[in-house]
């Protein structure tokens, strides 16, 4: 039941801070992760892991990308990411104490399941899933399970599905960030900056309207490009897939930093260019990337923290976003970026829940 909400996707949006609680709900205290809520035999499975190999498909893979800058920020372990349908069929080595970690929301992803399945036949450490379905053959088939509490997705495009995916991935960063000495002080600032998480999003939330006025200029653009730096970088990516998915305009994510090698070619008045700007050490850097995209006449949409001190000026729009921890900026920074594409999709009509050729649940290749 969509209830107030014309479509189950701006419903399933509404519903993040609600969800973002529930995925914290008995795993955190007020200033430390419970290691025991991550399954009994939690603290043996993460002693000693050695590397993290995440595995996952489309945005469940994007939040995979996120939890790689955290796990090898905080806990100090050696993380890779890929696709499943990439991994399954190469020839791949699983290093020694390898934390095999499979994101899915639906848990019945081909892909994914055939890289569980091939990854147990070599042999690592343990298997843990990032799931939102109870009894899935994900969780069914894995060491340790944490699961989401997002609640039944509708909407094809994926938004509250990732935002928890990315919550319980931090509960989980640092869990096993803890066996690697992250000092206590730490976990509890980041526990503290978790805890501010459902709140943050719903101050974006009521941003709709200006993000709403903010999707007029992409109705009749035809290429988007969007961009990030540090793990910003996969909420760009995640931005121009619901763009993409819902609104069929052509959205392409780069890292900041690579714009000059190629991409920069691009960029004229008919393009216009997201970028996600949060107040940490790298915003200096991207106001410079900023700046070329200007001198090159692109239209520049910037959502940033207002401490970041980005100044709107001719073609250049600034939504300005509370301010919030580094560590916990990209489970913020991703709502806007789901708001804008549901206004543009809806600007052009499309069917938002259901776009064209794709399905919820991909259990065939
Ligand atoms: C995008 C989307 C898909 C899924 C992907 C993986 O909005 O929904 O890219 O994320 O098909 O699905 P799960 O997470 O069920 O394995």
């Amino acid at each position: 039941d969509k209830g107030e909400y014309r479509h189950f996707m701006l419903k399933e949006i509404y519903e993040q801070p609600r969800v973002i609680k529930a995925t914290m709900e008995g795993r955190v205290t007020n200033t430390r992760v419970l290691e025991q809520a991550l399954g009994t035999d939690a603290e043996n499975l993460l002693e000693n892991v050695r590397h993290v190999q995440i595995i996952a498909c489309g945005t469940s893979y994007h939040a995979g990308m996120v939890a790689r800058y955290w796990i090898e920020e905080l806990a100090g372990v050696p993380c890779s990411v890929e696709v499943a349908s990439e991994f399954r069929y190469r020839k791949h080595v699983i290093q020694q104490d390898t934390l095999f970690l499979c994101i899915s929301q639906s848990g019945e992803t081909a892909d994914t399941l055939a890289a569980l399945r091939q990854a147990k036949k070599a042999g690592f450490r343990a298997a843990l899933a990032i799931c939102n379905v109870p009894g899935s053959s994900l969780v069914r088939e894995s060491d340790l399970v944490i699961m989401t509490q997002a609640g039944p997705e509708i909407g094809v495009a994926s938004t509250k599905a990732f935002t928890t995916q990315l919550t319980a991935l931090l509960i989980f960063t640092l869990a096993l960030a803890r066996q690697n000495g992250l000092p206590e002080e730490q976990e509890a600032e980041i526990v503290k900056a978790i805890h501010l998480v459902p709140g943050q999003v719903s101050d974006v939330l009521a941003l709709d309207g200006e993000i709403a006025e903010m999707s007029k200029a992409f109705m009749d653009k035809h290429h988007s490009l969007f961009l990030g730096r540090g793990s910003q970088f996969p909420v760009a990516l995640e931005g121009a897939l619901k763009l993409k998915e819902i609104s069929y305009i052509h959205a392409e994510a780069y890292p900041a930093g690579e714009l000059k090698h190629g991409p920069l070619a691009l960029v004229d008045s008919e393009m216009p260019v997201v970028t996600v700007a949060p107040n940490n050490d790298l915003v200096e850097k991207l106001k410079s990337n900023l700046e070329e995209v200007r001198a090159r006449g692109g239209e520049l949409f910037v959502f940033a923290d207002k401490m970041a001190n980005v100044k709107p000026d001719e073609g250049i729009h600034v939504m300005q976003l509370p301010s919030v921890h580094p560590i916990t900026a990209p489970i913020v920074y991703t709502v806007p970026l789901q708001l804008l594409s549901y206004h543009v999709a809806v600007l052009k009509g499309t069917d938002v829940d259901q776009p064209r050729n794709l399905a919820k649940s991909v259990t065939v290749e």
